[in-house]
């Protein structure tokens, strides 16, 4: 158990390969209870999840797994990002490369990274995924909101032990996860959130992120 809110920054990173054990109910119950506490747009509390379990959640990683490997281009209700140019391009190449270090990808190795991407849809082996979803009428903002809760969801799971990671890998064929729930048109698909506990000898949980600098990111505007 971590505490201390600092601590628990430091210590959260996304996990892309998980044990087998279940997360018990009380303990999922307790990380929605806390994620509720996200704050939003007049507190419309835009996102509501569907939860899988067990038998469910191999269900569905069967599933999006079928229909990864038939490669539909994604639809996502919420567009990918249109370029990365810059820095953030840097940043998402480093950011891919550490991945494929870690689980020893040859840089350029398209089959081997196509292999590696075909495990957001095994879910990383995660035995519950959450797919969170926002109202068509509340647009961007109610994505935000959910971004709040997807961050604010995945710091108190870590606070119980339990690790995490956002997908948005699970959005790119919203119609197929709406079909498949039994969800509305008007439930946007915002991202999935693969949950569980970490594989803590797995290589591809050896690596840590880092972040940019302050001066980075802020501009100090005085007088
Ligand atoms: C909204 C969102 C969507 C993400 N989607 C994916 C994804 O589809 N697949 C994946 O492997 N990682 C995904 N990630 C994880 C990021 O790559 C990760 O958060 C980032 O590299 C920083 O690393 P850290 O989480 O370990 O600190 C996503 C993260 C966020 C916040």
């Amino acid at each position: 158990m971590t505490n201390s809110f600092s601590e628990l920054l430091a210590e959260r990173q996304s996990c892309r390969a998980f044990l087998e054990r279940t997360v018990d109910r009380p303990t999922i119950e307790r990380i929605l209870a806390l994620a509720q506490h996200t704050a939003s747009w007049c507190n419309v509390q835009p996102w509501q999840l569907v939860v899988t379990s067990g038998a469910a959640t191999d269900r569905f990683r069967e599933s999006m797994l079928r229909v990864a490997a038939s490669s539909p281009a994604p639809n996502p209700d919420f567009p990918y990002p249109r370029e990365y140019q810059g820095i953030y391009k840097a940043r998402r190449r480093t950011c891919g490369f550490q991945l494929y270090d870690s689980v020893g990808i040859a840089h350029g190795d398209r089959q081997a990274s196509a292999r590696q991407a075909l495990e957001n849809y095994r879910l990383f082996g995660a035995p519950h995924v959450a797919i969170v979803t926002t109202p068509e009428a509340l647009g961007v903002y109610g994505a935000l909101d959910c971004g709040a809760y997807v961050s604010n969801f995945m710091l108190a799971a870590n606070s119980l032990g339990v690790a995490t990671i956002a997908q948005a890998s699970l959005a790119a064929w919203p119609d197929v996860v709406r079909a498949y729930f039994g969800l509305p048109e008007e439930r946007r698909i915002v991202c999935g959130i693969s949950f569980g506990y970490e594989d803590h000898q797995h290589p591809a949980n050896q690596y840590r992120t880092d972040r940019a600098a302050l001066d980075d990111v802020v501009t100090w505007a005085q007088a």
